[in-house]
């Protein structure tokens, strides 16, 4: 098991008690300080702040009559702990740790609408009753496995991307789609180091068009049965189980059809570190560490790591391996 360690408040990390200046002139400590930020070893440091609480669950919508698809109930490990996963995120405009479910509840998520746009003949704007009266809901265990070489696994609720696509129907030339998060840097609240860098908010991610309308790709609005909280990406976000989790995009507002591949936002950070494709591969290292074994989440409600070996796309080869056979 490991040993987590909790930072006391007073411990400011160097990069954020750096002056502007020094910033702005050393564009290149971007790498290294987002390099740092997704460490395994910063990662242990991050930990889990055990000493606050996220909201009960009760406090959330739940799904009258919500039916676990049983093609997707069932994984080779335990479901996470939801008292773990919801203390435990990654969510960079609420700061760069794993605590960040307290700082992420300024998201304002009322009157949610997601535009959809680009190469579509139905263009729409969704509000979330919409979504959930056009889309049946359902639930879905997925392995959710981070680039940073931890993993979980964890019930989500919500609807096949495949669904969306059908509904806005795609001109023949939208070969890809772009994510793009809620984003206001009013309330962003990440670490000030973030602020003198070039940084490419707002959050965005993308597929190819083939990868969205795969049986897995998958659009959640809830999670443990319940709507999801703002930590997650309240209230929908992208989870795509066979790539790492940053191509998970949170609080989505656009999904754009276009006939190129987009910029990205990590892929822009570094391109060598998050490469678009991003598919979990355990013999592809990340350049800075292995990515052959992961840290998974287990069992019970203490932080209790086991490690396991990496699977290839995250265990679903025999559902996507076909996609990158060429
Ligand atoms: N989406 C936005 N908008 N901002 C982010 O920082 N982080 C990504 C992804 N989606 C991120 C995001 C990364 S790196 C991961 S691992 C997952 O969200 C984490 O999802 P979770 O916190 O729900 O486990």
């Amino acid at each position: 098991m490991s040993i987590i360690r909790i930072p006391q408040s007073w411990e400011i990390p160097e990069r954020e008690a750096t002056s502007e200046a020094v910033f702005l002139n050393r564009r290149r400590l971007l790498k290294s300080a987002i390099g740092a930020a997704l460490s395994p070893s910063i990662l242990a440091i991050a930990g889990c702040d055990s000493s606050q609480t996220p909201p009960a669950a009760t406090s959330y919508p739940t799904y009258p009559g919500l039916v676990r698809n049983s093609a997707f109930a069932r994984v080779d490990r335990p479901i996470t702990d939801e008292s773990l996963s919801s203390r435990y995120n990654n969510f960079y405009e609420f700061g760069t740790g794993k605590s960040i479910w307290s700082a992420a509840q300024a998201l304002p998520t009322e009157n949610w609408k997601v535009e959809v746009s680009g190469l579509v003949n139905r263009p729409q704007t969704y509000d979330l009753d919409d979504l959930q009266k056009k889309f049946a809901i359902e639930e879905r265990v997925y392995r959710f496995r981070c680039v940073e070489a931890w993993s979980m696994v964890v019930p989500w609720v919500g609807f096949p991307m495949k669904l969306l696509v059908k509904d806005v129907e795609p001109r023949s030339n939208a070969k890809f789609v772009r994510f793009t998060s809620f984003y206001d840097e009013k309330i962003r609240l990440g670490p000030k180091w973030l602020v003198f860098t070039k940084v490419p908010w707002p959050y965005t991610e993308s597929l190819r068009l083939d990868e969205m309308t795969n049986d897995l790709a998958f659009f959640a609005i809830g999670i443990y049965g319940h709507a999801l909280p703002k930590q997650h990406g309240a209230p929908i976000r992208a989870v795509i189980p066979w790539k790492y989790g940053f191509k998970g995009a949170k609080s989505i507002v656009k999904i754009e059809f276009l006939d190129r591949q987009p910029p990205t936002f990590w892929n822009t950070i570094d391109a060598h570190e998050y490469d678009f494709e991003a598919n979990v591969n355990p013999n592809k290292p990340h350049p800075r560490w292995s990515q052959a074994t992961e840290k998974f989440m287990g069992k019970g409600p203490n932080l209790n790591w086991e490690k396991r070996s990496t699977l290839l796309y995250n265990g679903y080869a025999e559902y996507v391996a076909s996609l990158y056979q060429t």
